[in-house]
């Protein structure tokens, strides 16, 4: 801690990301994102809410057992059971902290809490001390900050670093904030506050005005030197500041900011992809850095100012971010070795299982498409990297439809080593063919969401469907990959069906 400038970067996207509506992740597909948020090198990862859920507990233990490097948070409510919990989980962390939260703002204390100021006060200072007992990293939360009264947020702050909190986070919850009265704000705190250098200030602000980034930059400047954000700036509501936009406004703005990270440039596309994929929640086109528009220039004057000299109209270049120029194509006849060069170039390191699942898929696809690209490839990684077993697997469909007949379908899957078969009807081939799959499977999954996209340009492209089923209450995330969409739905389908039974499994053994 003796850089002054250094401003360290606190992940969220496992648990206030995880709060997106319709976003539920499952205990390998968090360990997958760690290990990748790991290797961008971000200096905390918050693995989630341990009390929430026995899911979002078991995901903690994990994390904080297999994910070295950066510090392991776990939310808590400023309250000793929650706190007892949390530690349960985070203890096997090699470096763990306990993130305790409570709102500080009258709008919360008395509509949502129905305690009184002081009551707040003394319930803050009694978990910081309690949380203390276990783990010398303690971060306190005044949710609300933003809208709280200053001189009550100046006490709270001040007596929970009496209390031990080494991080005092100020967010600003509902996104009310605009740059200039939250830098303001962070300020204030810092020069109201008498033992304020005991701690590091931290920033967390949400998306409602589309000013997180810039708040939470403002506030770096006026203080702060921790930022909580998250990959492609998923969150509650309109989501939590990005944390690709806050690495590289840092970066590409250093002689304005200052601040020194500590982050593996190239990994942020990577990152980025991988949330994406798993959380089913695409990324707009002109999202700024991770985008696929962000880098692509449309305008003839653009086009020539590129080809001159690329400083013209590029602020950053594609490649530091880890997005890749190359146009060179695999096809059928690639072997192997081959592809496991060009995965490699693009950043992933199978193991020699999932190098074997993936060239599976490859040969499978090469049979039916002539050049096979490196998004093609990236799809196909994510595909056969599968986060859980494959209890149901699709053997065999036939698909009858057309303009005057009845959509049927004749599906076969494979359940461990037997083969069942059923067929059906429907509104249309995807109904058909789900439905088929649910006489087989006597689960009966709810489609209420459905996006299908092409993976590359041509009408051989890849079709890829992100669904999401709902199963008994909860909703699962499933993907799909083939040339052919409604095997791709039908892939879609299934793997969210194989994510229900294995949670299924998992929940009947102890946790
Ligand atoms: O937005 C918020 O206030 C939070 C806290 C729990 C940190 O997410
Ligand atoms: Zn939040």
């Amino acid at each position: 801690m003796g850089d002054n400038n250094r401003v360290y970067l606190f992940d969220t996207t496992l648990r206030d990301g995880e709060q997106s509506p319709g976003v539920s992740l499952n205990v390998e597909e968090k360990l997958e994102i760690a290990q990748q948020l790991a290797r961008l090198g971000v200096d905390v990862i918050e693995a989630g809410f341990p009390i929430a859920s026995p899911g979002d507990f078991q995901a903690v233990k994990n994390i904080a057992k297999k994910v070295k490097g950066p510090i392991i948070a776990g939310l808590c409510r400023a309250t000793r059971k929650d706190i007892d919990r949390g530690w349960e989980a985070l203890q096997f962390a090699e470096s763990p902290r306990i993130h305790t939260f409570l709102a500080t703002s009258d709008i919360h204390l008395k509509h949502k809490l129905q305690i009184s100021r002081e009551a707040a006060l003394e319930q803050a200072i009694d978990a910081v001390k309690y949380a203390k007992k276990f783990c010398p990293d303690v971060e306190f939360s005044a949710e609300d900050a933003s809208r709280s009264d200053l001189d009550y947020l100046a006490k709270v702050v001040e007596e929970v670093i009496a209390a031990g909190a080494n991080v005092v986070n100020l967010p600003d919850t509902v996104g009310y904030a605009v740059p200039e009265d939250y830098g303001n704000f962070i300020r204030s705190i810092m020069e109201r506050v008498p033992n304020i250098h005991q701690a590091i200030i931290s920033v967390h602000c949400h998306d409602d005005l589309g000013m997180a980034v810039a708040n939470s930059l403002s506030g770096v400047v006026n203080g702060a030197r921790q930022i909580e954000c998250a990959v492609n700036g998923i969150g509650e509501r309109a989501g939590n500041a990005s944390l690709e936009e806050i690495i590289m406004a840092l970066y590409t703005r250093k002689p304005f900011y200052n601040k020194n990270i500590n982050i593996t440039y190239q990994e942020i596309y990577r990152t980025s992809r991988l949330v994406s994929g798993l959380t089913g929640m695409m990324i707009q086109p002109n999202k700024a850095i991770v985008g696929s528009n962000a880098f692509a220039h449309e305008a003839g004057i653009h086009q020539d100012g590129m080809l001159k000299d690329r400083s013209t109209y590029e602020i950053m270049s594609p490649e530091l971010v880890g997005v890749n120029r190359s146009n060179l194509v695999l096809g059928k006849h690639s072997g192997r070795h081959a592809f496991k060069d060009r995965l490699q170039e693009l950043g992933y390191i199978l193991s020699e299982e999932d190098l074997g699942k993936a060239f599976a898929g490859f040969k499978e696809i090469a049979d039916k498409k002539k050049e096979i690209n490196d998004e093609d490839l990236e799809a196909l990684v994510k595909d056969r990297a599968k986060s859980v077993p494959e209890r149901f697997s699709l053997q065999y469909m036939h698909i009858s439809c057309g303009t005057s007949v009845i959509p049927t379908a004749t599906v076969k899957l494979a359940i461990e080593d037997k083969f069942f078969e059923a067929a059906a009807t429907g509104v249309g081939p995807v109904e058909a063919a789900c439905r088929a799959v649910d006489r087989i499977t006597d689960i009966y999954g709810k489609m209420i969401e459905y996006k299908l996209h092409a993976v590359s340009a041509g009408k051989d492209a890849l079709g890829e469907v992100d669904s999401k089923i709902q199963i008994e209450e909860k909703v699962y995330n499933g993907r799909g990959l083939s040339t052919d969409i409604i095997e791709a739905s039908v892939k879609s389908y299934i793997n969210a069906i194989n994510k229900y039974y294995y949670e299924k499994t998992l929940s009947s053994q102890e946790i």
